[in-house]
């Protein structure tokens, strides 16, 4: 039988004991409106780990935007039947005021270089500061053996990675392959807010980013990016907030394609007032 926990310190007791048993963990942080892209990450820490948990926790101070908070699709019914179902054995879905009891936080104790100001960081200011927050906060609530990250949320990945290597905290970060609709739609809670029209619009953005990967060393990346952007603004009702080629590990925007290896495009896009984000590593 599935566990659901909303306090903090029970969740910790809980878990301790069975640590100290010498259970593995798997932690799988999500803010719910599960799809298989979520289910897929708890599968993997199934496979991987004695037990696993999920966090479900829609993070106000992740967003800059408080329509987009007030819009976040909330299913938590749908969602603990659908990680029961898929055999997770703890949910620890917490009430904001039990996160953040004395009021929100202001600002995460590490300097995260360039990659918390480029792409996501510059166009969704103060965001990975929120997302790190929280994660940290999960982890020392859960102590997990290991946490998975989709690799949808590219440059978060990064920032977890830095943080998790920079503090040396005890978890092992485990980057996990992006999950896309039989047509190739990167899976997003998001995509609940688009009509059916929009949704098969947004594919576009998936089309684009497997051209890019057919040309990418061919063009020089100025006019390769020029292209991408001029190609999805051509679809109806699409805006690129961002379309940029950069390095994987240090995010750097690349301008030639001397380490293509290490080279992966990013977009940013609004379709209506719907934000979808995806990206493709050009060479692996
Ligand atoms: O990727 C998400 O759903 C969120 O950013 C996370 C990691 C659960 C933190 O709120």
């Amino acid at each position: 039988m599935m566990k659901l926990f909303t306090s903090k310190s029970i969740t910790t007791d809980y878990l301790n004991c069975l640590k100290e048993k010498g259970l593995t963990i798997g932690f799988v942080p999500t803010m719910g409106a599960l799809h298989e892209g979520h289910l897929d990450l708890v599968n993997r820490s199934k496979r991987e780990n004695e037990l696993t948990v999920c966090s479900i926790f829609v993070n106000p101070i992740q967003f800059n935007n408080a329509e987009d908070l007030a819009k976040y699709p909330r299913t938590l019914e749908r969602d603990t039947m659908m990680l029961e179902a898929a055999g997770c054995d703890l949910v620890f879905s917490p009430e904001t005021a039990e996160m953040y009891p004395q009021g929100e936080p202001v600002k995460f104790n590490l300097e995260f270089g360039l990659l918390d100001k480029v792409m996501e960081g510059k166009f969704r200011p103060g965001h990975f500061n929120g997302v790190a927050i929280v994660v940290k906060k999960f982890f020392d609530i859960i102590q997990p053996t290991r946490a998975y990250f989709g690799k949808k949320d590219f440059q978060q990945l990064a920032i977890i990675k830095f943080m998790a290597e920079t503090l040396e905290l005890p978890v092992k970060i485990i980057p996990c392959e992006t999950v896309r609709e039989a047509d190739g739609l990167a899976m997003s809670s998001r995509n609940m807010r688009l009509t059916i029209a929009e949704r098969n619009l947004a594919l576009g953005i998936y089309q684009t980013l497997l051209k890019v990967r057919e040309q990418a060393g061919n063009i020089p990346v100025r006019e390769l990016k020029a292209w991408a952007i001029k190609k999805i603004q051509e679809i109806r009702g699409m805006q690129v907030e961002y379309f940029e080629i950069a390095d994987k590990d240090s995010l750097v925007p690349i301008k030639d394609w001397n380490n293509k290896e290490r080279a992966v495009a990013f977009a940013a896009v609004f379709l209506g007032d719907v934000r979808l984000i995806d990206n493709i590593e050009l060479f692996s």
